[in-house]
């Protein structure tokens, strides 16, 4: 059973992330590896890595969001609602045993689906560009990005700006809806100055993230296809909680974090 340490919980409540080894299940990795290229343009050939690098062919750019590939992003959600899926992030037993222990035993709706399967084709010769970062607007609480392959350095890692969550969660009217206040920008700009982390790993780590961190999908100058499931932890009661202003105790919600009862 992986589970949460004091140590792990404080430093998701400081730096707005947190990254856990080897927790998913590897036969449900390897069946969403298989599953992944059901939905492959013709001309990517699993077993001719030399046929992997983006950008996504114009004839085969497709904008039905089940299956969307453009450029160098291939997000195939479409199996993200089967059973299978579900229990390899979001259910898992040690994914969910620690976002409760984030956000309450008990509290976390059920899902009825996740994200899907998000890649990021090699750039090949692609010019890398800044990294720059963006804040999710959508309500859920934790974040979770899951490896189903290796995902090596500056092989388009999931990637944090770490402490930031502790500004953007200002810059919103309320606590988990998408209306940005006017230093919004501001702190945007602000932010970007600030030091990134990729988060690199292999097959089964994953990284919970604050819903409220700077964040960017990594530019992969790998030699591989960047393979992440997603998935957002959403408590029962955000319908009802989701309009308030954001709280003078941004944990207030989280009483995993409550419980660390430290003074920062
Ligand atoms: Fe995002």
């Amino acid at each position: 059973m992986v589970r949460l340490s004091n140590e792990d919980i404080l430093f998701f409540k400081q730096e707005g992330y947190l990254i856990k080894r080897k927790v998913l299940n590897p036969d449900l990795m390897a069946r969403a590896r298989d599953r992944l290229w059901e939905g492959a343009p013709p001309s990517i050939d699993r077993y001719a890595p030399e046929t992997w690098a983006g950008p996504i062919k114009k004839e085969e750019e497709c904008e039905d969001t089940m299956n969307r590939k453009a450029g160098f992003r291939w997000n195939f959600r479409e199996p993200g609602g089967e059973d299978w899926m579900m229990r390899l992030l979001a259910t898992d037993p040690n994914v969910w045993g620690m976002a409760e222990q984030f956000l309450g035993e008990g509290n976390l709706q059920m899902p009825d689906r996740i994200r899907g399967i998000y890649c990021t084709l090699p750039y090949g010769d692609e010019p890398e560009k800044p990294t720059t970062c963006h804040v999710d607007g959508h309500p859920f609480h934790l974040g979770v990005v899951g490896y189903i392959d290796h995902v090596p350095p500056r092989g388009g890692g999931f990637t944090v700006w770490p402490k930031s969550h502790r500004k953007f969660y200002y810059e919103f009217h309320s606590q988990y809806k998408h209306e940005r206040t006017e230093e919004y920008d501001e702190t945007l700009a602000l932010v970007n100055q600030m030091p990134y982390v990729e988060c690199h790993g292999g097959p089964g780590d994953i990284v919970f993230w604050h819903h409220r961190i700077g964040h960017a999908a990594g530019q992969n100058f790998s030699k591989q296809i960047r393979q992440a499931v997603l998935y957002d932890f959403r408590k029962k009661d955000l319908e009802q909680m989701q309009e308030e202003p954001p709280c003078e105790d941004m944990w207030r919600d989280w009483p995993g974090i409550q419980a660390l009862n430290d003074d920062d």
